[in-house]
């Protein structure tokens, strides 16, 4: 079994999670693992694994063990991700005679049937899985517990996903408002309908023991009769209802803004032969496909292509699966000047509003987690001017307010975006071209 108590980890002055008990037992369970990017699930997963031997508190993990990390499934060696390899690479996995695994993250790089396939390998396992992901709709499917980190805690919630929302909703609503704050309003409010009450059944009564600044707030109405009294106690009530039912605000500027380069002149910019397609000037392109039918190769293609044919009229912006790993000894400042982008104060305040903090800036590429990363490379993109944008699967790895900033951004650039993409709600919501790749029959 696994034993946790008053375990804390952190990374220099980050402090990163608590936890102050958690046991997980040997029955069969699929737990999910949720938060949003740099919160702390792949270090989590890592002092299971005993991967990651920083902390402090006491831990102990009896249960054979195996850990599948979170970039395991990249497919860009195209030659390697084909997609009978990935389902072959699934078997072996859940072949493993281990009570205990880890899945970080790993159906991002999946296409439709494998992903398919491997939801229905968690759904058979025997043993206890840890499932991190940022796909509500993978939770969903095959978790049988949650396990949420947030606000640097850790929170097992023993159900599935959606009775866990229904939980988190009100626990969410209560945190809206400090509790105290909550509580005295609440008490107010409740205290003047039930003055109500009294006045609406003896409307020229005037109750005995009242707070001055209850009678004040009565005394406004309190004579106007019994009709008004009553219209007065139904808007409190709403009033109640409504501090009740505030819907948590989100704390993200959903609106980027970014400058892009002067628009093209000619209106077709690449017209792809094999396929017959055209891709115009300020088109929103997805390709999509299997694991291995050859997408980043064509976009890579595509680049060489633009950056040929017509390099005077063309800015690029290239976002690629894999980062150089010649950097990843630099710190993310370094990064940004070595990049040499001319507005690193906007890439900056850019990134703060994907919640970097001053830590972040500081440290090197290597300890940024997966979403981090991401995060960097796309705001370095958007705050270049370029007047085409070719992404090679963007969205994985990212939490779903990251997404969503991401979706407007896209929206709003003026430029070419070509996009692969595995992401169905991300392709839908941004809309535009597909093209699809299939295996010639
Ligand atoms: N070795 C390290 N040194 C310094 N900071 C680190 C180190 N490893 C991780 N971090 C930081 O700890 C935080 C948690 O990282 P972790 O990779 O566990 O996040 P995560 O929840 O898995 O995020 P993501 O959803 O992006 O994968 C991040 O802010 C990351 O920058
Ligand atoms: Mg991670």
């Amino acid at each position: 079994m696994i034993q946790i108590s008053n375990l804390k980890l952190s990374y220099a002055d980050q402090f990163i999670f608590e936890i102050k008990n958690l046991n997980i037992m040997n029955e069969k369970t699929v737990i999910g693992i949720i938060g949003n990017n740099g919160t702390g699930k792949t270090s989590f997963a890592k002092i299971i694994a005993g991967l990651e031997n920083s902390y402090t508190g006491i831990f102990k993990n009896t249960f054979t063990t195996f850990y599948l990390e979170q970039n395991y499934f990249r497919s860009n060696d195209v030659k390697l991700s084909g997609g009978e390899f990935c389902k072959q690479q699934i078997i072996e996995i859940f072949q493993k005679q281990c009570e205990l695994l880890i899945l970080d993250e790993v159906t991002v790089h999946l296409d439709y049937d494998n992903r398919k396939f491997l939801m229905n390998s968690i759904r058979k396992f025997k043993g206890i899985i840890l499932l991190i992901s940022h796909d509500p709709n993978l939770i969903e499917e095959t978790a049988t517990e949650i396990l949420e980190i947030e606000d640097n805690k850790i929170n097992l919630f023993k159900m599935n996903y959606n009775a866990y929302l229904f939980e988190n909703e009100n626990l969410t609503k209560q945190k809206q408002l400090s509790l105290f704050h909550y509580k005295q309003q609440k008490e107010k409010l409740e205290m003047n309908i039930k003055m109500q009450k009294i006045n609406s059944q003896n409307s020229d009564r005037k109750p005995t023991r009242m707070s001055e600044s209850d009678a004040r707030l009565i005394s406004s109405y309190n004579y106007q009769g019994k009709k008004n009294v009553d219209k007065n106690l139904k808007s409190l009530k709403t009033k109640l209802n409504k501090l009740v039912t505030e819907k948590p605000i989100y704390e993200f500027n959903k609106k980027i803004s970014f400058t892009y380069g002067p628009i093209l002149k000619q209106k077709n910019i690449i017209y792809l032969e094999e396929y017959n397609f055209k891709i115009s000037n300020n088109d929103k392109v997805f390709i999509c496909g299997n694991n291995g039918i050859g997408k980043t190769t064509l976009l890579n293609k595509i680049y060489q292509k633009l950056e040929k044919e017509y390099k005077t009229d063309i800015s690029i912006g290239y976002l690629k699966q894999n980062m150089d790993d010649f950097y990843l000894n630099y710190t993310v400042v370094e990064y940004l000047k070595e990049m040499s982008t001319d507005n690193i104060s906007n890439i900056r305040g850019l990134l703060s509003q994907f919640k970097y903090s001053e830590t972040t800036f500081h440290k090197k590429l290597v300890n940024l987690s997966e979403g981090e990363k991401i995060q960097l490379h796309i705001c370095i993109l958007l705050t270049k001017k370029t007047n085409v944008l070719l992404l090679d699967e963007p969205t994985n790895y990212l939490d779903i307010k990251s997404i969503e900033m991401f979706e407007e951004a896209i929206k709003q650039y003026d430029g070419t975006t070509i996009i692969i993409s595995h992401d169905q709600n991300f392709i839908k919501k941004i809309g535009g071209k597909i093209l699809y790749l299939k295996e010639p029959n």
